[in-house]
């Protein structure tokens, strides 16, 4: 870590101040050494923990990451199982570390589409954690863009029809207040590994101005040298903001 520090001084990088993560390349990652997918999300899972320390460490804020999708239901069960089971696990050792990481968790998702012994953990993850003032991490469960998007408009109409809000008082910040990620910044970088360049229904919102990054390493094999190169990349484009 040291070295990565030095780097950054030395090289003057800005890092970002809020980095989101579609961490893909798991099943890849298994399939290569022969092994079943759900070894590759065991690995997975260790990169998350590692890449948030090195992550905050490095100065990074707010790290958010998507952990399973509203389409991931359509995996096999046996897969699906293991991935429920796995952040079952992973909630459990959060909260578990939760004072002496000094972390603030934070899920976004639509939990309703979640086993009740899963909310049970999230809940009790984010009533501990809520005044941390460390990483600020979020993790996306059951978490699909245009589902966030639906669930606020739904929100919103019902607000409008019972009349505590005008149609003329949706301006885009309180659209922001209805999603999930409300009182979060916009993320300044999007890492997504092993060569896809999609979205997947990642924060279609949030990161209209997001600067983007893809690489070909799968996540279970990234490392804070790729988050290095992740912030000297976003070093070298321009954020315009539509201006000039
Ligand atoms: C990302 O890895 C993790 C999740 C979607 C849960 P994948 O499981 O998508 O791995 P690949 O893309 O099949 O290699
Ligand atoms: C996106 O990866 C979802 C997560 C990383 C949780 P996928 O592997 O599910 O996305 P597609 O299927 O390649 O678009
Ligand atoms: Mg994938």
């Amino acid at each position: 870590m040291e070295e990565i520090l030095k780097k950054i001084k030395e090289e003057n990088l800005k890092v970002p101040k809020h980095v989101a993560i579609i961490m893909d390349g798991n099943g890849r990652w298994a399939k290569k050494r022969n092994m079943p997918r759900k070894y590759g999300h065991v690995q997975g899972s260790k990169t998350v923990e590692q890449i948030i320390e090195d992550g905050y460490n490095m100065g990074i804020e707010y790290i958010t990451v998507y952990a399973f999708s509203t389409e991931n239901w359509k995996r096999s069960e046996d897969e699906v199982g293991a991935l429920m089971k796995l952040l079952q696990n992973y909630l459990i050792d959060c909260i578990e570390r939760s004072t002496k990481n000094n972390m603030c968790v934070r899920v976004i998702g639509d939990k309703t589409g979640l086993a009740d012994s899963i909310v049970k953990k999230i809940n009790e993850l984010e009533e501990i954690t809520k005044n941390a003032t460390g990483l600020k991490f979020t993790i996306a469960i059951n978490y699909g863009g245009r589902d966030e998007i639906r669930r606020a408009v739904t929100k919103i109409a019902h607000e409008v029809a019972e009349k505590r809000l005008l149609p003329d008082d949706i301006t885009e910040d309180l659209v922001n207040d209805y999603l999930d990620t409300a009182g979060l910044p916009d993320p300044d970088l999007l890492i997504r590994t092993s060569g896809e360049m999609r979205l997947s229904n990642y924060l279609p919102w949030q990161l209209a101005y997001t600067e983007f990054y893809f690489t070909d390493v799968l996540w279970p094999d990234f490392t804070k040298e790729d988050l290095l190169s992740a912030i000297r990349y976003y070093n070298g484009r321009e954020r315009r903001f539509g201006g000039v």
